[in-house]
């Protein structure tokens, strides 16, 4: 379908923005390009260094450093700065459980309970440079969690809390984290995660961990969690003991460390293998989510800003707490579903505290058109101002539903692509200053040079379909793979020669505006979630039943992608629904639930090439219905096995 609609921001909010028009972003991007000294030296005056930096950019592939000779504690931006102005009192986060209790944290507050917890987990030994696991749900204590191990300068490593034990236990031992910061569970659906109970099971395999520090977040009348003597502590009781006076001097008065000291690992899917460490570093990172924040959100005093995903993603990282914390805004920060307790929750969070900006996921988009226009009607929701998407391409029938439906046709939409590994926003329409396009997720971001190319690395013309690579490294890219400099240099700088490769697709129209079209690589998104096929197929064969598994993307009207996965089972194992539970147990239990296949698919043999590889795309089109195969079968081994697999179609 060509959409080529145009929405054009609303003088009143152009006139208010921060930049105001097409040229005039137009401006910024190129100085940001020719003359990056400039541009940076001028967009990071509200960062707070302790030296100042002296070169942007050191660059030697794919090794980069930026901002060289500075030295920072990256909460002091986010927080110390505010306390000495009337941002002091103003609310940081606005918190709402799903039980529907509700808790406000000034800076001041925010600061303070920041301040205690540095020190509690200096005092627990924790040193600059130690790794620090944080499997926690949406409450402000996550937070709290990831500024406390910044200000220490510990790196911290989110684990969603959507996981299972088997993935939390993998990463914390990647990482080899000294503590872990659990809670008893969490709220999801009127049900409890058991979050510590899963620590237990993941600890237990997790020698690195010397202590887990428990917040109380169920309350009385929950199945109590089992404390370890000597292991397990509760963060009230943690926070309560006097610290000693070194520690509570450091947490304080934190220290100052290097511009690239590492700041947080987060573990994404890759196209092969385990998950992959992403890497970030403090300033670089900082600079580009703080201006990204302040120009792509257009954040102001006044406005309650609400970025609904979990802290566990890289969303929830950027723009839930560094960018809108340093840019001093208010957060506002949900704990639980969107439809509980009904199709409703949303919205009336919208009207009772007035939020300003909301920023979500097609998917979440898709599923609310689905419930009915009937539940946003119930709620006023003129206090938007903003909207903005991420995580997976938006097709136009959302996004004008977005538009119309949730802002009242008033709203401007930012439809914002980016990545883990980009740490900030790389593609977006600036609102007040750039029109959108239902479906295209606009122009570069400040210091961003991106283009689509061909196989051989030469430019696309224009609306030609190609890969989507960034040409110069720019400040938050992640700096490496955990441990593994090797693997990021070969996923990231040498598929196309001297760029960074995203392992998407997508075309750049006419007007310069980017179509993202999705992963071209072994990648799905289903929901929003990223999820490696390699993952989801060595945990499907380490099941005893499976002999070999292949999983693909088919798409879906709900999810963007739904996970299909093709079984072969071992000799003596029978093909039966009892056994398609079992394997759906056993992802939940090696990932988490969100990985659950779709649909699970018993054959004989899967196509393969003669050399022995599983041939994806052809699975992808029989996933998909596709009645015949349209690309090359030249090196399949058995044609057989393609009409065998269709005959067998659920
Ligand atoms: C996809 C999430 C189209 C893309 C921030 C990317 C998008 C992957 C968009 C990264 C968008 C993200 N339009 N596709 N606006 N935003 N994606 O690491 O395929 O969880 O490579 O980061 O999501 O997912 P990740």
């Amino acid at each position: 379908m060509k959409e080529d609609r145009r929405f054009t921001p609303s003088a009143e909010f152009s006139k208010r923005a921060r930049v105001r028009s097409h040229a005039e972003y137009r401006t910024m991007h190129q100085l940001s390009l020719d003359e990056p000294e400039t541009f940076w030296r001028e967009h990071t005056t509200d960062l707070v260094f302790r030296t100042p930096w002296k070169t942007f950019l050191e660059w030697s592939l794919p090794k980069a450093r930026f901002f060289g000779g500075a030295t920072l504690n990256l909460t002091e931006t986010c927080l110390d700065r505010h306390l000495a102005t009337e941002a002091r009192t103003r609310a940081a986060i606005v918190f709402e459980g799903e039980p529907g209790d509700v808790r406000t944290l000034t800076y001041f507050e925010l600061h303070r309970e920041v301040v205690r917890l540095t020190a509690a987990l200096a005092d627990l030994g924790v040193v600059a440079g130690d790794r620090v696991a944080i499997y926690m749900g949406m409450v402000p204590e996550a937070a709290v969690a990831m500024l406390a191990c910044a200000r220490l300068g510990a790196t911290h490593s989110v684990v969603f809390g959507g996981f299972s034990s088997d993935a939390l236990r993998d990463r914390i031992n990647d990482s080899g984290a000294k503590v872990l910061l659990t809670q008893d569970g969490a709220w999801r659906r009127g049900n409890v995660v058991p979050l510590k109970k899963m620590a237990d099971d993941a600890v237990a395999q997790a020698p690195s961990i010397e202590k887990v520090v428990v917040l109380r977040r169920l309350g009385a009348g929950h199945t109590p969690v089992q404390m370890k003597e000597g292991k397990d502590i509760w963060w009230d009781d943690l926070l309560s003991r006097t610290a000693s006076e070194a520690s509570a001097k450091l947490a304080r008065t934190p220290p100052a460390f290097d511009a690239e000291h590492p700041l947080f690992i987060l573990y994404t899917s890759g196209s092969t293998g385990k998950p992959k460490g992403v890497l970030h570093t403090t300033a670089g990172y900082l600079a580009g989510v703080h201006i990204t924040s302040k120009f792509v959100f257009d954040l102001r005093e006044g406005d309650l800003y609400w970025c609904t995903a979990d802290v566990g993603w890289v969303t929830g990282h950027s723009y839930l707490v560094y960018g809108p914390l340093s840019c001093g805004a208010t957060v506002m920060m949900y704990e639980g579903a969107p439809n509980f307790p009904d199709w409703g929750r949303f919205w009336n969070i919208i009207e009772k505290h007035g939020v300003t900006i909301l920023y979500t996921a097609p998917t979440a988009i898709r599923a609310f058109i689905r419930a009915g226009d009937d539940w946003p009607a119930k709620s006023d929701l003129s206090s938007l101002r903003l909207l903005g998407s991420v995580g997976e391409p938006i097709n136009p029938e959302a996004w004008t539903w977005y538009h119309r439906v949730i802002g009242g046709g008033r709203c401007p939409i930012v439809d914002t692509w980016w990545q883990t590994e980009t740490g900030a926003i790389m593609l977006t329409t600036l609102p007040g200053a750039c029109y959108s396009k239902p479906g295209a997720t606009g122009l570069p971001s400040f210091g961003v040079d991106i283009a689509v190319v061909k196989d051989d690395g030469s430019e696309c013309s224009a609306n030609e379909g190609g890969k989507l690579v960034v040409k110069r490294p720019w400040p938050s890219m992640a700096r490496t793979l955990y441990k593994d400099d090797a693997r990021y240099a070969e996923s990231y700088w040498s598929q196309l020669p001297g760029v960074y490769f995203t392992g998407d697709g997508a075309r750049r129209d006419e007007d310069g505006y980017f179509w993202v079209t999705g992963r071209i690589d072994d990648v799905l998104n289903v929901a929003g979630h990223r999820i490696g096929t390699a993952e989801i197929e060595s945990a499907l064969v380490s099941h005893p039943a499976v002999a070999e598994a292949a999983a693909v993307g088919k798409p879906d009207d709900l999810k963007g992608q739904a996970l299909v996965v093709f079984v072969t089972l071992k000799a003596g194992q029978t093909a039966d629904k009892l056994l398609k539970e079992k394997l759906t147990e056993h992802i939940d239990r090696e990932i988490g639930k969100f990985a659950r296949p779709d649909s699970i698919r018993f054959t004989d043999a899967l196509p393969k090439t003669r050399s022995g590889k599983i041939m994806r795309r052809l699975l992808k089109e029989i996933a998909s219905g596709a009645a015949e195969t349209k690309g090359d079968t030249s090196t399949l081994e058995d044609l057989g096995v393609l009409a065998k697999l269709r005959a067998d179609e659920e």
